[in-house]
């Protein structure tokens, strides 16, 4: 076989304020394909990521939290690996871009830069919120579009006319933080001057580091000319001071890539795996970063810039891939269609998610699209009617009438031939990145396996007297072939190729461990690998989502904080707006298929009305008629899936199960006003 390879692989760091949901998971899956592909051809491949823990809207975050960002992106870290695990995503590690491995690895690489003449310092002015006290990223600014007039617009550009400006052309400009106008204000920046690498560059895309489509972009970039690239961000920040310039910080995006490097360094300390050879400007391993088509600028022009710059290698490829879209659309809260990992994993299995992306991804920048029925249907035709089928055919009899004994010999080894020669094409386009090719070569095989069993019908053979040797060796190389197949779906399904190694009492397969049949050898009893995907589980999947949304809604009270920090204080005229009420509760009932949600008959001194609120798991409804409480009175109508609710009881706590509802004493009124 070809000669060893040693192999550094990552997927784009995620922010550490947002759950993962299964749009990140495209990548996240295609990644761990590629990376467990590589491990079981027998390479020395490291996988690693990390949680991309810096900048502003993860300090606000915090801020609205009120906790420190330091304990929100423990908590962050904590969910992601759960999820990933959740998906059988099998990082060699999982680190953070809060770290001291990415600190000292961050400050080489600036004043390596520094030293060689590559940073320059530069007084600009920028958009700043004399009330919050702090520069404003443009993302934190928002007014009116200049072009066509949009109200509600971020500072750098309109989601109605698509117009891009800078936020000091916006009218009526105000700080999404405080509320205030922002002013101008000069600041000293360091900028990292990536037009001293074009030749470097230009070189390295010319390579063929890069995929064809992203080279073209690249180029567009190149015609416009390089800008210098402004890396320090004033306090206050989340994130590394810079060692020589008191009260800046590096800009996230400079110390992300960094983390890759980072989490490799904390990999290596604990392991004893050889940091330099990975990372050495003469290094002879490979270093690989899958992304998405949003960050190349970032991963195919600054990243490789400040490598070299500092004296280190450059990638050996940039893999971006597109984005997801659900049922052909921009996945959305509303639809349901914005599904978290934790959401996915309450209702379904995380290997049909696997496999269905797998099936749809190329090795090009294309978007893929989730659509909820075929996904269904796909998995279900493949992975159940084709490939466990195979297995469920045979291994009956096998155990019913052999003692789970394979036979001492293949009826047809011709056909299995076929199967092992087949996996020479199968491991090219695992290798390429062409999974969705890889599998359909796979199914392929499956259907000639299943044709096999159709014509050798091992169910009308059982019933023929004296037929038992050959009923022997046909079930025999129904489960050989089955074992052939579910070794090049084992990058794809690692956790029911797990189960199958179990089914067949084998070692861990590799990607040549199925060239020789399994003869003569005892298998264990078939328990089913995989059930069918159920339609309803799907739609409770949507709805949860749905639901997920409420449930936010009420929690953040501002929608959601990554992009919209809400304020620390709201004016007294804004809370005077909300008319306060005391009711009492003369119903309460489950709500059929909500999760969360119990249904409020609510009395308002006269005034009846229906409110839905996500407090199923802290109270149960026949404790709550009764009741005295306080509803927002004035709050608008909400459509919702169960349907229309009409107000908000106060309540407060984390969730779950501690969520406490408002009580007045026994001598209020419903009807009363609360001043
Ligand atoms: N923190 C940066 C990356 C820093 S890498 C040094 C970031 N984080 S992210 O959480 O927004 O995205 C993480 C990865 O998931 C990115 O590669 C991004 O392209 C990918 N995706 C996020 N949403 C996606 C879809 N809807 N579809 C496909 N990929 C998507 O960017
Ligand atoms: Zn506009």
């Amino acid at each position: 076989m070809s000669t060893l390879r040693r192999i550094l692989v990552t997927s784009a760091l995620p922010y550490a304020n947002g759950s993962i949901h299964l749009g990140h998971l495209v990548e996240y899956i295609q990644t761990d394909i590629w990376s467990r592909f590589q491990k079981m051809r027998g390479h020395e491949c490291y996988y690693v990521c990390a949680d991309d823990a810096h900048g502003t809207p993860i300090m606000l975050r915090a801020r609205a939290e009120g906790i420190e960002p330091e304990e929100l992106i423990a908590r962050v870290w904590t969910e992601h690996t759960e999820d990933f695990a959740g998906f059988a995503v099998g990082f060699d590690n999982y680190h953070s871009t809060h770290s001291d491995e990415n600190r000292v690895c961050a400050t080489t690489i600036y004043e390596r830069n520094r030293d060689a003449g590559h940073i320059v310092r530069r007084t600009i002015s920028q958009a700043y919120d004399p009330e919050a006290q702090m520069f404003l990223p443009d993302r934190f600014i928002k007014g009116s579009c200049p072009k066509c007039g949009a109200e509600d617009q971020y500072g750098d550009s309109c989601e109605v006319c698509g117009a891009t400006y800078a936020p000091t052309d916006l009218k009526n400009p105000v700080s999404v933080v405080s509320g205030a106008t922002p002013i101008e204000r000069d600041s000293e920046h360091l900028f990292f001057k990536l037009g001293d690498f074009e030749k470097a560059l230009r070189d390295w895309h010319k390579a063929g580091h890069v995929q064809v489509e992203v080279a073209n972009k690249l180029n567009e970039w190149f015609e416009a000319g390089l800008n210098d690239w402004d890396i320090s961000r004033d306090a206050p920040y989340f994130g590394f001071e810079i060692p020589d310039a008191e009260g800046k910080y590096f800009y996230v995006w400079l110390d992300a890539p960094i983390g890759y490097m980072a989490s490799f360094r904390n990999f290596c300390d604990r392991t004893g795996v050889d940091f330099d050879s990975f990372w050495d400007a003469d290094a002879q391993t490979e270093l690989y970063h899958f992304i998405g088509k949003d960050i190349i600028y970032f991963h195919a022009l600054f990243w490789p810039a400040m490598l070299h710059g500092a004296g280190y290698r450059k990638p050996s490829g940039v893999y971006a891939h597109g984005f997801l879209t659900v049922d052909g659309a921009k996945m959305s809260k509303s639809r349901g269609t914005f599904i978290r990992a934790r959401t996915y994993l309450r209702h379904l299995n995380p290997e049909y998610l696997r496999y269905y992306f797998a099936a749809k991804l190329s090795s090009r920048v294309d978007d893929i699209d989730l659509n909820l029925e075929d996904f269904a249907a796909r998995v279900n035709a493949d992975l159940i009617g084709k490939v466990v089928n195979i297995a469920s055919r045979c291994a009956g009899f096998i155990g019913k009438r052999f003692d789970n004994r394979l036979s001492d010999g293949l009826d047809q080894p011709e056909l299995f031939d076929t199967f092992v020669k087949a996996g020479d094409e199968i491991a090219a386009l695992y290798e390429k990145r062409e999974f969705g090719r890889a599998v359909r070569e796979i199914m392929a095989l499956a259907d000639l396996a299943n044709q096999y069993i159709d014509e050798k019908a091992p169910w009308v053979v059982a019933k023929q007297e004296g037929q038992d040797a050959r009923l022997h060796a046909i079930c025999s190389m129904g489960i050989n072939l089955f074992r052939v197949l579910i070794g090049y779906l084992k990058p794809i399904l690692p956790i029911m190729a797990g189960q199958a190694e179990e089914f067949l009492r084998i070692e861990p397969m590799t990607w040549g461990s199925q060239r020789e049949p399994l003869l003569d050898h005892t298998i264990s009893k078939f328990k089913p690998l995989m059930t069918r995907v159920d339609r309803d589980r799907i739609d409770a999947m949507i709805e949860d989502s749905k639901e997920d949304l409420v449930a936010e809604a009420k929690t953040t009270a501002g929608g959601p904080l990554a992009k919209d920090p809400i304020a620390d204080t709201i004016d007294f005229a804004d809370f005077a707006k909300v008319d306060l009420r005391v009711v009492r509760i003369v119903s309460a009932e489950h709500v059929e298929g909500a999760d969360k949600l119990l249904r409020l008959t609510l009395d308002l001194g006269g005034e009846t009305r229906t409110v839905f609120a996500g407090i199923k798991a802290a109270y149960d409804p026949a404790d709550l008629a009764g009741r005295l409480s306080v509803m927002v009175a004035n709050l608008a109508p909400r459509k919702m899936k169960f349907g229309v609710s009409e107000g908000m009881l106060l309540a407060a706590g984390p969730g779950g199960k501690d969520i406490f509802l408002l009580a007045p004493d026994s001598g209020a009124e419903p009807g009363m006003r609360v001043k």
